[in-house]
């Protein structure tokens, strides 16, 4: 008896109430797409907070705060610079040659960072290179805080 009338507004009252639904859904979707349009690319733009975990493997040898060299030259200002012309740091003959002409960007530290000894065949950089690409996205973006604009 009492099933009646429910069963008969349900319906209505189920399609007046998901309209709000739908329509804060559709305005979602419509920023998600702005945000997707407004955001660089996700897969190519490093995680500079990611990358500050990253450069904890790098700490060991190199310092990015301060000019000072450690095992390795300070990586303040790399990218930007010829490869193998921090003052003061004794590099390898084969960083040195490698550098000539070239300048540290995006696009050398990727190869480089990937596999060090493969890139700068005599490097004295004792490092087999890092395996993930977006390990290596994250750390450049990390070092591009320590550089000035490209
Ligand atoms: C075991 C020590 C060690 C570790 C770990 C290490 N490096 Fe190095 N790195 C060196 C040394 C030594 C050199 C100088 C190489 C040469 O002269 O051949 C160097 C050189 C470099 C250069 C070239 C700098 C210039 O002035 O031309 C870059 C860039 C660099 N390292 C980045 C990194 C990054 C990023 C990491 C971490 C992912 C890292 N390194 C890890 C020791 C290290």
């Amino acid at each position: 008896m009492s099933r009646k009338p429910q069963a008969s507004t349900l319906p209505q009252e189920d399609h007046v109430s998901a309209w709000p639904g739908r329509w804060a859904s559709l305005a979602l979707l419509t920023a998600a797409c702005a945000l997707a349009v407004v955001l660089p690319d996700p897969a190519r733009a490093g995680d500079a907070e990611a990358g500050a975990k990253v450069f904890k493997t790098c700490a060991a040898c190199h310092n990015v705060d301060t000019d000072k060299k450690k095992v390795g030259p300070s990586l303040k200002g790399v990218i930007g610079r010829q490869p193998g012309s921090a003052p003061d740091f004794a590099y390898s003959k084969a960083m040195v040659e490698f550098g000539a002409g070239k300048t540290w960007d995006v696009a050398l530290l990727t190869q480089y960072l990937a596999s060090p000894r493969d890139v700068v065949k005599g490097t004295k950089m004792a490092f087999a290179g890092l395996k993930k690409p977006e390990d290596i996205d994250n750390v450049i973006a990390y070092l591009q805080g320590f550089s000035a604009p490209q």
